[in-house]
């Protein structure tokens, strides 16, 4: 497992589509391990592939609760209800954090890493990962969304 290179708030990657994932192989297990180390050592709660410069469909999740890291490859949100105001922040766009609108309740179709189709019916905090993840493959970074005027910049604490 390796730590990857993050792209940062600029880079004109992160506007980008990313492209399906067609054959799971060992290439994208090793990318998903890769993207959860490197979310694990930032202290991020999702990553997408785009975010370590890979234009593919694959997110990594973790709310550090029971259900561990989830890797989800070629993600569809095929439902959602509800509303609700969260505070995000993302990797690319460090110590930056805005208030989003986003759905209370997700359903989404992926393929784990063993390529089984999935279905998960996802609420509040792993709900607005998802969606948070899945526009970063479609391009769309939240500071797009945010409620305007909500941006705040937190300075971080020195590290002696
Ligand atoms: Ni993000």
């Amino acid at each position: 497992m390796a730590i990857r290179n993050l792209r940062y708030e600029g880079d004109p990657i992160l506007k980008k589509k990313s492209r399906e994932v067609e054959v799971i192989d060992e290439k994208i297990q090793i990318l998903i391990d890769d993207m959860i180390e490197t979310m694990h050592k930032y202290n991020g709660v999702g990553l997408a592939a785009v975010q370590v410069g890979i234009l593919k469909r694959v997110i990594v999740i973790d709310l550090y609760d029971d259900n561990g890291p989830i890797a989800m490859i070629n993600p569809v949100i095929i439902e959602t209800s509800g509303e609700v105001e969260t505070e995000e922040g993302c990797l690319s766009f460090p110590n930056k954090f805005a208030k989003v609108i986003r759905p209370q309740n997700v359903t989404a179709d992926f393929l784990d890493r063993e390529g089984n189709t999935i279905r998960v019916k996802a609420k509040d905090l792993l709900a607005q990962a998802i969606c948070h993840e899945v526009d970063h493959l479609n391009g769309e970074v939240f500071t797009e969304k945010m409620i305007p005027g909500t941006l705040e910049y937190i300075e971080p604490e020195e590290n002696n």
